[in-house]
């Protein structure tokens, strides 16, 4: 049986293909339009996983939506009534979208996919948000038995589930209902310190080494009470219950005090609100856990849901209770569903799950590319790549299955030379134009991770925070000494053998491995995206498959590079 998976209308839109069990691909319609976290029906995606998959239109059997909309409806509804006549707006706003995508799903689906797939044989369904979330975490986990906890801004009503896991089949034991929600609690805060909601949460995070908890007090006595088994109330007089973001945000201002906010030059309030917005998060993603674990009678335990992208949190997790009982979904946002989507219904484990699960590109294909630009290359070797980095200079890569989720893990990758005081700035100056308070993350061979951290531990999909011994490498070391690294073994394919070979040739063992975009843009999808980067940008060399550019092989006039506006992201 051939089954999509389908998250879409929200933000992070994705589909993912599922036969008889197994993933045969996932992708991001935002990498194939272009526009970062599109939320609209994810037909490019569609129509690449087809063509991946070499599947035809008329044989998909079942579609599967990540959520019941009419649920949604209802807890939008309910609200709505419980804030009138102040709420019309919300009225107005919310309520003109769901009816336009969702209050009539299932003919706004067909009318979609009939573009895509041309007989109307499939069954549609539709599957509760966190049961997708929750799927998504514990089907392809190491674990045969697990506590399941997923945590997001708010899907239907749900704000905070916990599941039971065992044997493929998973349960419902807890939830939290909106509006109380840890999600949305950290999201308002990521406006507040001057980033966007729902994509600048990761922002907020790399910012709050740099300050002080002080706040923690104020922010408890005032917008979230925090109880002992991790459950939370907000302060619905101060948050008001629809997250209006104008009101919250002068009632923030009212009571933290109204300051100048800046996301390129961010004062030490701001600094210290986002402490103290990350420790609460910590503390409650902690005691959530801990309650969790109990409530199933289990010792390990999956995420997934937004805040489960939150490494730092993880890591402090992973201490107390061993990494070796956590497992986390790569995709732990709402493109994931699109995953737990389509697993639902199958109630059996799957084995062997990696995210490199998008689309791949011919040798012939790429080469036809290049040649028709007329671009001179050599073949690809470890040997080019390392000598490059040696060098000090930046290098993209462009092998294999595209990754699902929000790392680039190797295949879309810029990668760079570590032990390097001046690499960050360079990175930042030439390629990434992003805040300078961020730092990169690092690659490092699994059987190096003891040497470079504090109890190390395997971390494949960067999912978590650890601490370095040392402070050699400062381009992917943060102002606290934690590193988001992302372990390397021989399943990472080029990414491995680079790693080994740099080692050999200077003893260093770790790298910077940073998304193969530039700011504001998706991680690039084909060849042509990687080409227009890597010549829009400051990167040096680009391993595009088996060929190897150097932009100084290759005359300027081919070179389009241009002094551009980046948006914000
Ligand atoms: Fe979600």
């Amino acid at each position: 049986m051939i089954v999509l998976g389908i998250s879409c209308f929200y933000h992070d839109s994705a589909i993912c293909i599922m036969k008889d069990g197994e993933i045969l691909f996932a992708g991001e319609e935002e990498r194939f339009s272009r526009l970062k976290h599109d939320s609209q029906f994810p037909s490019l995606a569609l129509r690449a996983g087809l063509d991946h998959c070499k599947i035809e239109a008329d044989e998909i059997d079942k579609v599967i939506f990540y959520e019941k909309p009419f649920l949604t409806y209802e807890r939008i509804f309910e609200t709505i009534m419980e804030l009138a006549p102040r709420s019309f707006s919300l009225f107005y706003d919310s309520l003109s979208k769901i009816i336009k995508n969702k209050l009539f799903i299932k003919s706004t689906l067909r009318k979609h996919l009939r573009k895509t797939l041309k007989n109307e044989d499939y069954v549609i369904e539709f599957c509760e948000h966190h049961y997708s979330h929750a799927l998504s975490a514990f089907i392809p986990s190491e674990f045969e038995e697990a506590a399941i906890l997923c945590i997001d801004g708010v899907g239907e009503w749900d704000t905070t589930t916990v599941w039971h896991g065992k044997d493929g089949v998973i349960s419902k034991k807890y939830s939290i209902n909106y509006p109380h929600s840890i999600g949305l609690f950290y999201s308002l805060f990521t406006e507040y310190c001057g980033f966007k909601a729902n994509s600048g949460e990761y922002k907020m995070m790399g910012l709050a080494p740099y300050g002080e908890p002080i706040y923690v007090d104020i922010i408890k006595d005032n917008f979230i009470k925090v109880h002992e088994d991790g459950s939370i109330r907000l302060n619905t007089q101060n948050i008001s219950a629809d997250f209006r973001s104008d009101l919250v945000m002068s009632s923030l201002d009212k009571i933290l005090g109204s300051k100048k906010r800046d996301s390129e030059d961010i004062s030490q309030f701001y600094k210290d609100i986002a402490s103290s917005v990350q420790q609460i998060c910590e503390e409650v993603v902690e005691k959530m856990i801990i309650f969790a674990l109990d409530k199933c009678n289990s010792k390990r335990i999956c995420l997934a849901g937004g805040v489960a992208l939150n490494c730092v949190a993880n890591g402090k997790i992973a201490k107390k209770i061993g990494a070796e009982n956590i497992w986390i979904q790569p995709a732990a946002g709402d493109n994931g569903g699109a995953i737990g989507a389509a697993m639902s219904g199958w109630n059996k484990k799957i084995s062997n799950f990696r995210p490199t699960l998008g689309t791949q590109y011919s040798s012939e294909k790429i080469k036809n590319i290049i040649d028709s630009k007329s671009l001179k290359y050599q073949e690809a070797s470890v040997d080019l790549i390392v000598n490059d980095i040696i060098n000090k200079k930046v290098v993209a890569i462009f092998q294999g299955r595209m990754e699902f989720g929000p790392r680039a893990l190797g295949n879309r990758s810029i990668i760079a030379k570590s032990a390097e005081p001046s690499m960050k700035a360079l990175l930042n100056e030439k390629i990434k134009k992003r805040e300078g308070f961020r730092p990169f993350a690092p690659i490092v061979l699994e059987k190096n991770m003891g040497k470079l951290f504090k109890d190390a531990y395997k971390s494949p999909f960067m999912l978590f925070t650890q601490y370095s011994i040392g402070n050699i490498y400062s381009a992917t070391t943060h102002v606290d000494g934690s590193s988001r690294v992302q372990s390397v073994s021989e399943e990472n394919g080029l990414v491995f053998d680079i790693l080994n070979e740099y080692e050999s040739r200077t003893t260093e063992q770790a790298l910077v491995n940073t998304s193969f975009n530039i700011r504001g843009e998706p991680i690039v999808e084909s060849p042509q995206n990687a080409l227009d980067c890597f010549f829009d940008s400051g990167i040096d060399s680009l391993c595009l498959g088996d060929f190897y550019i150097r932009k100084s092989d290759n005359n300027k006039d081919f070179i389009f590079f241009e002094s551009r506006e980046f948006l914000k992201d």
